[in-house]
């Protein structure tokens, strides 16, 4: 029987690879920059399974173009607001994402911002490297406390709640705004919930955003959510960029509405050089790479790659996203 044809737009982790080399043939786009458009339409034509990470449209045309060939689209990622997913449905093709593999990594990452931030590791850091720092002063690079201040976790999912963990075990108060309450983490962990987000915002010394880009996400965080917070607070970011306006983040931060922002996560990404936020001091800026350990970008691969094997079996997935679609025969 003919082995199926897997693309992946990506250079793998070697176990990932392995896998899918030995249950289908497998073409890897060998560049460090996303194959252009024109390469996913020519391959959606011609390939059983895609894996594909966050740079990558996967839009209407892409399925349609793989309409009858493609059955999955494995996302290198647990969002997947680069995928159409309701056009995937529409022509029975299997999506997945990776969930419970990066949530405790990225988790980490949103923490490192929290204390990077407050504690101006980073404007500290080049300072020392440039030779501009001289002496010790009473008043030099001080920042601000994370221990008793209060953080508050924007969308209670997963990675949301590990931040909260992270946010406990450093003696904060943690309040939580998400649609659902969660009475079972509020009495497990002590979190206070806030159906308001302004109420949530007010309150909070540190905000940390984990929503998933939806279009009731997408700029979130506006001026006038800016103009809620405090003063001395500080914003952070490791879901998506456009979750945020980062034009209004930037006025916020030069103008003392708020203190700082870390953020893993821009709109748009990367940000040009010489972009207003990248001269601001109390910004912090990573090149979204909370999932970025060895340990779990091998295990997202993995599972990526679990997934393709398993539709193509005709088995269910580990994580499929739209699994009304998984084995469907397409219209
Ligand atoms: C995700 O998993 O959605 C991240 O943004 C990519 O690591």
């Amino acid at each position: 029987m003919a082995r199926p044809k897997v693309f992946a737009t990506r250079v793998l982790p070697k176990e990932a690879e392995e896998m899918l080399r030995e249950a289908a043939d497998l073409e890897v786009w060998p560049d460090y920059f996303r194959p252009p458009k024109e390469v996913l339409l020519e391959k959606a034509r011609d390939c059983a399974g895609f894996l594909t990470t966050i740079e990558d449209p996967m839009d209407v045309e892409v399925m349609e173009a793989g309409r009858g060939v493609l059955r999955v689209v494995a996302n290198f990622a647990v969002g997947y607001n680069n995928i159409d997913v309701a056009a995937a449905s529409r022509l029975g093709i299997a999506v997945s994402n990776t969930p419970n593999v990066l949530e405790k990594t990225t988790a980490d990452l949103a923490f490192a911002l929290i204390m990077a931030t407050a504690r101006r590791v980073v404007d500290g850091d080049r300072d020392v490297r440039l030779g501009r720092w001289s002496n010790w002063h009473p008043l030099g690079y001080v920042g601000r406390d994370i221990h008793g201040a209060t953080l508050a976790i924007i969308g209670l999912g997963q990675i949301g709640l590990e931040v909260a963990k992270r946010g406990l075990g450093f003696d904060m108060k943690v309040t939580y705004h998400s649609r659902t309450r969660k009475p079972v983490e509020e009495a497990r962990h002590g979190l206070r919930w806030r159906p308001d987000l302004a109420a949530a915002l007010r309150e909070a010394d540190f905000v940390s955003i984990h929503t998933p880009l939806t279009p009731e996400t997408r700029h979130l965080m506006g001026r006038k959510e800016l103009a809620s917070m405090k003063p001395t607070a500080i914003l952070v970011n490791t879901s998506r960029g456009p979750v945020v306006d980062c034009e209004a983040l930037y006025e916020a931060v030069r103008d003392g509405v708020i203190w700082g922002a870390g953020l893993d996560v821009t709109e748009p990404e990367p940000l040009p050089p010489g972009h207003p936020l990248l001269t601001l001091p109390n910004v912090v800026v990573t090149p979204h790479v909370g999932s970025a350990s060895i340990q779990t970008r091998t295990a997202m691969a993995a599972l990526a790659a679990r997934n393709i094997l398993a539709c193509l079996r005709g088995e269910p997935m580990p994580s499929c996203v739209n699994g009304e679609a998984a084995g469907k025969p397409a219209p």
